[in-house]
């Protein structure tokens, strides 16, 4: 971390093995990364909203080219604003290194070209989030690097898939609608038979419920915009690993750019100080409107990783301490019924996102998938009847309450 002392930027090692060990989450939430009082005594970490750093003299970039001094140079290469961020969530997530991008699909498609090359292949599932199977199967493609996607849960098909060109396995967990769960030490497996990068997108997970880097994962990925920041107001991305790893991204990002911009990291540092309690707010909340929702007339089928019904309940139960705060349900009603319910919300917000405060709620098949054909979206899964519940941090009664009179008008 670079902090100003006397006329001088320094460099300052972090203090990680002593802050893990007395520190919990919730503590590492407010703590976390933090230089209180560095800069002009302030208790929060300043807005630096500068594109460019100032060298004092010619001897200053000498020292600077030469490595002997390290020290900010221009925006596109980091920010402190970003950094403290980065080093927070670092240790909420227990490894060695983060690096932040202005969104979580910048953080996906860079961390994936940063290690793929023509020629090189990739394995993923068929449960994920709509964006990341459309640049892995769409738009990877284009650059002559392969890309399997195979069923969620089948690991064979998995293993399978693995030939002398892939480089890397990648999986959500829990997934983006079905909050399926990856096996991690299957994964791991794999991985380490072959010789494989495994990345996973944790963003349904959160740093506060599962750790994929301790089940063998090498990078982490977030969208920051979902529970990190917390307030459905900024959108960001985090890349998370060891410091070999993390560096070959950001050296990919100092060429692509993508960066979070400071007031955005601000937000984010804002937002992660009450991570802690969100989180299990979001955890309760979400099991107790997963099991009111199984109780209610029109809901077909309720997925949500803690009931015991969830397909993958075992490996939820034992990688992960919470389930978060999305539920995933099925209606029995036609794509009319689900209308009439969303029209019957006072509480729930229609609106796409999750991870915030507010409750969110959507019908994937007329909101996200409405740009692919009925048929192509079945065989993804994707039902009319299907609707993506975020349960914020609102009393729980009120929001079993708003779902009530909202089913009761179906
Ligand atoms: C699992 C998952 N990964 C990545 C993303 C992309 O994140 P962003 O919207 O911040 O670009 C999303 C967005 O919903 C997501 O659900």
């Amino acid at each position: 971390m670079l902090f100003y002392e006397g006329d001088d930027w320094m460099i300052r090692e972090r203090k990680d093995s002593m802050k893990k060990k007395i520190m919990n989450k919730v503590t590492t939430a407010v703590h976390g990364g933090e230089k209180f009082g560095e800069w002009a005594d302030s208790l929060t970490t300043p807005i630096f909203q500068t594109s460019t750093y100032v060298f004092k003299n010619s001897e200053e970039i000498r020292k600077f080219a030469s490595g002997a001094r390290e020290r900010y140079e221009y925006a596109r290469y980091g920010n402190p604003t970003q950094r403290v961020a980065e080093e927070k969530l670092a240790e909420l997530e227990g490894t060695e290194d983060c690096l932040l991008f202005d969104s979580g699909m910048s953080a996906v498609s860079s961390t994936l070209l940063a290690f793929l090359s023509s020629g090189d292949h990739m394995v993923t599932v068929d449960d994920a989030y709509k964006k990341t199977l459309h640049f892995c199967s769409n738009v990877l493609p284009r650059f002559g690097i392969g890309c399997s996607v195979v069923p969620m849960g089948d690991y064979a098909a998995m293993e399978e898939a693995v030939s002398g060109k892939t480089k890397i396995l990648y999986s959500e967990s829990p997934t983006n609608p079905y909050l399926n769960i990856a096996d991690f030490e299957k994964l791991r497996e794999i991985k380490e038979r072959h010789g494989l990068l495994l990345i996973i997108d944790s963003t349904f997970g959160t740093p506060y419920n599962q750790h994929p880097a301790d089940w063998g994962a090498d990078i982490v990925i977030h969208s920051a915009t979902k529970y990190l920041g917390g307030h459905n107001d900024l959108l960001a991305g985090a890349v998370l690993g060891g410091k070999e790893a993390v560096k070959k991204v950001r050296d990919y990002q100092g060429t692509v750019g993508g960066i979070i911009e400071p007031h955005a990291a601000y937000l984010l540092l804002r937002g992660i100080k009450t991570f802690g309690l969100r989180m299990e707010r979001h955890n309760s909340n979400g099991m107790a409107v997963a099991r009111f929702l199984s109780t209610c007339p029109h809901i077909k089928r309720v997925y949500y990783p803690g009931l015991e019904s969830h397909r993958d309940h075992a490996p939820a139960a034992r990688q992960m301490k919470g389930f978060g705060g999305v539920v995933t349900f099925e209606m029995d009603t036609d794509i009319e019924g689900v209308y009439r319910f969303l029209d019957g919300l006072k509480l729930c917000k229609i609106a796409p996102s999750l991870g915030g405060v507010e409750s969110l709620i959507t019908n994937p098949a007329s909101l996200s998938y409405s740009d692919v054909s009925r048929e192509e979206r079945l065989a993804l899964g994707i039902t009319d009847g299907l609707v993506r519940l975020s349960v914020g941090i609102e009393d729980p009664e009120d929001i079993t309450a708003d779902l009530k009179n909202a089913i009761d008008r179906i």
